[in-house]
């Protein structure tokens, strides 16, 4: 096997094996940054969602709250404005989404289901956890989804949420005197859940790896083909052109030219050194035959 030919197994499996590790490595902190982004993104969305409740309750109910006693306004109503303002949101990001789900919910359409009884459930019973992060695989795909409690921490909410009673007769009215009923201070009612497709996160690793790729994989080929020229001229050509003279006077052919490497290197002073041992070599021949 030539010196080139070892010379480049041994490159491209010091390469393979580099690319290899780096792969895992960048791999890792793309996947941890992108779902960093995702996470900021469900924050962002969040308090949009906090924001417009808090709107709704400090300028929105106080103004209607005489013609709600008349006729029932959900617009009033904090998670009726935030869901509503997120159903318009999602016109232009429909990959988003959030639902305000409850176990006992006003309005059936935020009863919780299934997996989000699960996430609920495990809520109430872990009063410290401040959110639940999972990923979830959907027939839709998997999608990066955020639950936080919702907890009853003002008394002012049972006025609506603890018995029918209680509750505005217009508000009964609409709604029916059966659901959303029986909260109580401090209880885990519910949760917002935000869900983000996780197919934004893995594009953006998989269009960020393959350009780690591309680049690494040319400045290797850039890399490789430049050492094998200059081991080309440097090494093997000198060592070819000594190995043939050398060959060459072997075999008695004493007229053969001197092939001199003109170089302070190495390979410079062993093609000086083989020229000085062939003059030796001659000149005790010449002895030799006058002798
Ligand atoms: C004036 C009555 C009223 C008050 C006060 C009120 N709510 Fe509600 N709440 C409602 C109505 C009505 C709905 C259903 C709105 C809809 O149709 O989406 C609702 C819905 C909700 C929902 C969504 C789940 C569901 O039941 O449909 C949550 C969560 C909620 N309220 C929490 C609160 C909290 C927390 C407070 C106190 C800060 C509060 N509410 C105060 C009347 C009220």
């Amino acid at each position: 096997m030539g010196l080139q030919l070892k010379f480049n197994i041994i490159l491209a499996a010091c390469f393979v094996v580099g690319l290899a590790v780096s792969s895992v490595l960048f791999y890792q902190v793309s996947k941890s940054e992108a779902i960093e982004q995702l996470q900021s993104q469900i924050d962002v969305m969040r308090s949009q969602a906090l924001s417009v409740r808090k709107y709704t309750s400090d300028e929105i109910q106080p103004l209607l709250a005489d013609q709600s006693a008349v006729q029932f306004l959900p617009q009033s109503i904090p998670s009726f404005s935030a869901q509503t303002v997120f159903r318009n949101f999602r016109a232009s990001f429909p990959d988003f989404f959030y639902k305000e789900a409850a176990l006992n919910p006003t309005n059936p359409a935020d009863l919780a289901k299934d997996w989000e009884v699960d996430i609920i459930e495990m809520l109430r019973k872990n009063p410290n956890v401040e959110r639940d992060i999972r990923i979830r695989d959907t027939p839709a795909g998997a999608f990066y989804t955020v639950t936080y409690p919702l907890v009853i921490r003002n008394k002012d909410c049972l006025i609506c949420h603890s018995t029918p009673e209680a509750a505005p007769a217009s508000m009964v009215a609409l709604y029916g005197n059966k659901n959303g009923f029986g909260w109580k201070l401090g209880e885990t009612i519910g949760a917002q859940i935000f869900s983000v497709p996780m197919s934004i996160a893995s594009n953006k690793i998989w269009r960020s790896f393959g350009l780690f790729l591309g680049i690494t994989s040319f400045i290797f080929l850039v890399l490789i083909v430049l050492l094998d020229i200059l081991l080309y001229r440097m090494v093997i050509q000198p060592v070819r052109a000594m190995a043939s003279t050398a060959e060459q006077v072997s075999l008695g052919e004493a007229d053969v030219a001197e092939y001199e490497y003109k170089s302070p290197d190495e390979i410079g002073s062993l093609s000086k050194s083989f020229n000085r041992m062939r003059r030796s070599l001659d000149s005790a021949l010449k002895m030799l035959e006058t002798a």
